[in-house]
Parts: C-alpha cells; structure tokens; sequence
C-alpha cells in the first residue's frame, strides 16, 4: 500500500511517499481501507519533535490521526463490526496512521461513520470531536445556562466545540479575526471578540469554563475572565503532574510536567480556578455519542480543504500555517 511515513523529527521536513505492506491484524483490531484521513496540527507538531517527551515514537511513522473509510477485514475478537461496514476513528497513539491507504484500528476506538457524511467530512471529525467532547463534557461538565469561552471559535477544535456548547445549552463567547466573524457566528457563537483589535479580558467576565488552545499569555490571561470556582482547561499545554500520572511518563518527564505548569496552578489556585492539561484520547463509545449528535443535525463538520492524497505534504504545510476555517482533509480513494 502507499503511505506518508515520517523518517526525521525536523521543523518544516517533508513526509516521505513510500509503499509498504498493508498492517497486520491483531484480535482486537478491525482493517480499515481508508477513504479519508484529516489532517492536525498534532501530526506537525509530532513532525517537528515537539512530542517526543510525550509521544516518543520510533520511526519511521506513518502519520494521520483521523480516518473514515470502510471495514475490510475484522480480528478473531471484534463483534461490532464487519467487511462493508463504514467507519470512523481517531486510532490510538501508538497506533496512528491515516496517510495511508489501510489501516489496522482497535475496535474500542472505531465507531459508525455518521449517516449522511461524505468520508471526507467523517474524517474532519474524530480528533477535534473527541477533544472537544472531552474537555466540555468529561473535564468541564457545562451545563445549560453556563458561560464558556473557547478560544480560536473559526479552527478545527473550535468549529466543533463551539457547536458541541450550544448543543449543551451553554452560551459561548470565541475569539477569531475579522474575516470568520460570521463562519462562528453560524455555527452559535454569542459573543464574537476580533483578537486583532480587542483583547477578550475587556470584554469577557465571571465565566465558567474556559477552553486555552494558545500561548502562555493568551492562558496567563484566561485566568481574568473566569469566576471564582471556574474551569481552565488548556489543550495547548503546559501539561500538568495529573497528565504525567495518566499516561504513567517516567519519573524525570513527570518533573519536567509539575515545572513547565507549577506557574499557572499557582496563579489559578489563588483565584479559586481549577487548572487542567486535556490531551485527548481515542473512544469509539464517546465517538458514536458524536455521530448521534451529527446525525440528530446538532453538529455539522466544517471544511476549509480537501487535499489529494499524494499532496499530503502541502496539507500538512496548510495546517501548520494556522489560518485554517474549520479542518483539512486529505482524499485518498
Ligand atoms: N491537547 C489536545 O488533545 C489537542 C487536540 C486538538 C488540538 N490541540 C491543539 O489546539 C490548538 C488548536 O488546534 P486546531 O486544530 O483548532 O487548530 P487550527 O484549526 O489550526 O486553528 C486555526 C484557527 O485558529 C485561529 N487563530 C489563530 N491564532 C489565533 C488567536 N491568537 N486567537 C484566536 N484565534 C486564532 C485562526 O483564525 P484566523 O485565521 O482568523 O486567525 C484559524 O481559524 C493547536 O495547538 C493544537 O495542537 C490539542
């Protein structure tokens, strides 16, 4: 089969085209023809070195962490699925692998691709979707009538947390440049702040639950708008020791994890906020809560590209210039 493998951690690196053999099968696992694999920013950030602490590969890789496509072949022990079927995914780390044309998927992380969906829009989902619905449903547990800010309203988290909010029944206030004003406004966002000419600290106060996908400052700041007894949930980083704890990091790892985040708890205990790193994880029971959701028309994906499979390369360029509306698809059949 042809794949995209990562053969150099290096900023910038290109991907390499290259035809290896289709994945073997374990038990537990479902093959998977890929039709569609979207495309992250995590996938340039694992490119570039940056995981290495958290994530630490051996290469070569293949990348993609987002697939949709159909069921050819099911392990000894798979019971939910069979050949024919379409499906979904965001595979487990470890177990990546999209920019490829098969791919071998435990059957806890897959689920129904929603009816209705092109592939490339089922792929647009799974790792934004979980994200999203891990940290407002799991980790924050908004409510009807709470106020959340989720930054960068117009990206691919954004895009579909924004609509998983309103769906919860919480108003949401989202940052974005003039020019995607009305794409969140569509999709329900209340409170629009342009980050190019306003700063969100002026305008927002006393919300519940904030969602950080920036830099340290734009986190350091996010502590201003929240009420005593809030929530800030970063999926940018730092880590924090309870993240280190989850994916058992070695002991110097954990240490590295309890310094980089030691500054904002301070800050976020004195003002009464809870702070929390979200690194999001596959699950094929929370995936098929999404695909009801999709299905049910509270949630539609949005997509600023498709690509063609043997421009991988170039998507990946695209996402990581940051400019993205919504999420960026590769099309492989
Ligand atoms: N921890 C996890 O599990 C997890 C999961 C998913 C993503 N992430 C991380 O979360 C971040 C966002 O991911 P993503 O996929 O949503 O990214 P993305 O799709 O690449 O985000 C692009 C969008 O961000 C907007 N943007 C850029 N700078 C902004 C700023 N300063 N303020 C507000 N909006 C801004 C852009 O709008 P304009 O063009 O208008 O500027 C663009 O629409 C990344 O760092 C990613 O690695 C983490």
């Amino acid at each position: 089969m042809k794949a995209f493998v990562l053969e150099r951690y290096g900023k910038g690196g290109a991907l390499r085209s290259v035809e290896m053999p289709i994945p073997e099968l374990r038990d537990d696992e479902v093959l998977v023809e890929v039709h569609a694999a979207g495309v992250n920013v995590l996938d340039a950030k694992i490119r570039n070195g940056e995981f290495k602490l958290i994530l630490p590969y051996r290469l070569p890789l293949v990348l993609g962490h987002d697939v949709a496509g159909v069921v050819v072949k099911v392990g000894r022990r798979v019971q939910q699925f069979e050949p024919g079927d379409e499906v979904y995914a965001r595979p487990d780390d470890f177990g990546i692998g999209t920019f490829a044309e098969f791919i071998a998927v435990k059957e806890a992380s897959l689920a129904p691709k929603p009816v209705g969906l092109t592939m490339e829009e089922a792929a647009s989902i799974p790792l934004v979707g979980l994200t999203a619905w891990q940290a407002l449903v799991e980790k924050a547990g908004l409510t009807k009538g709470q106020k959340v800010f989720i930054q960068a309203g117009s990206g691919g988290v954004g895009t579909f947390a924004i609509q998983l909010a309103r769906h919860l029944g919480a108003a949401v206030a989202t940052t974005t440049s003039a020019g995607n004003v009305a794409l969140v406004k569509s999709l329900g966002a209340d409170v629009v702040i342009d980050y190019k000419s306003q700063d969100f600290e002026d305008v927002l106060r006393d919300y519940d639950v904030v969602l950080n996908s920036q830099d340290g400052k734009t986190l350091a700041k996010s502590l201003r708008v929240l009420r005593s007894g809030g929530k800030l949930i970063s999926i940018s980083g730092p880590p924090d020791p309870e993240f280190g704890n989850e994916i058992a990091a070695p002991g110097f790892v954990k240490l590295v994890m309890r310094l980089l985040s030691s500054g904002i708890r301070r800050k976020a205990r004195g003002r009464g906020i809870g702070y929390s790193f979200l690194f999001m994880k596959s699950s094929g029971r929370q995936l098929r809560e999404i695909t009801r959701l999709v299905e049910a028309g509270a949630i539609r994906p949005v997509i600023d590209r498709v690509f063609p499979f043997q421009s991988t390369n170039e998507a990946l360029a695209y996402v990581e210039a940051g400019r993205a509306k919504g999420k960026v698809v590769v099309k492989i059949k």
